[in-house]
C-alpha cells in the first residue's frame, strides 16, 4: 500500500472550465472523509499543455484526461491501494 500518492491537478483555466473545479471539490471531498490528508499530496498545476483533452490531472506521475470527477477518485483509490 503506498503511503503517500501525489496529485496533481491542473488549474489552468481550460481544464478549471471543463471540469477540475468539480473534480477538485470531489478530492477534498474525498480526502476529508477518508481521513487521507497525510497520504495524499494535492497540488494545482499551470496549463500542462493538453488544454484540448482536459480535464487533466496527474497521480504520481501518470497523466489522466477527460475524467469524471467519479474517475478520478476511482483512479486515487487504486493508487493509494498499489
Ligand atoms: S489548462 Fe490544463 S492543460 Fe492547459
Amino acid at each position: 500500500m503506498a503511503d503517500k500518492i501525489s496529485v496533481e491537478l491542473c488549474m489552468g483555466s481550460s481544464c478549471f472550465a471543463r471540469g477540475n473545479s468539480e473534480i477538485l471539490q470531489a478530492i477534498e471531498a474525498y480526502i476529508n472523509e477518508k481521513d487521507l490528508a497525510d497520504r495524499v499530496e494535492l497540488v494545482g498545476h499551470l496549463c500542462l499543455g493538453k488544454c484540448k483533452f482536459g480535464p487533466n490531472l496527474r497521480i504520481d506521475g501518470t497523466d489522466y484526461s477527460g475524467l469524471t470527477p467519479e474517475e478520478a477518485i476511482t483512479h486515487i483509490a487504486k493508487a493509494l491501494e498499489k
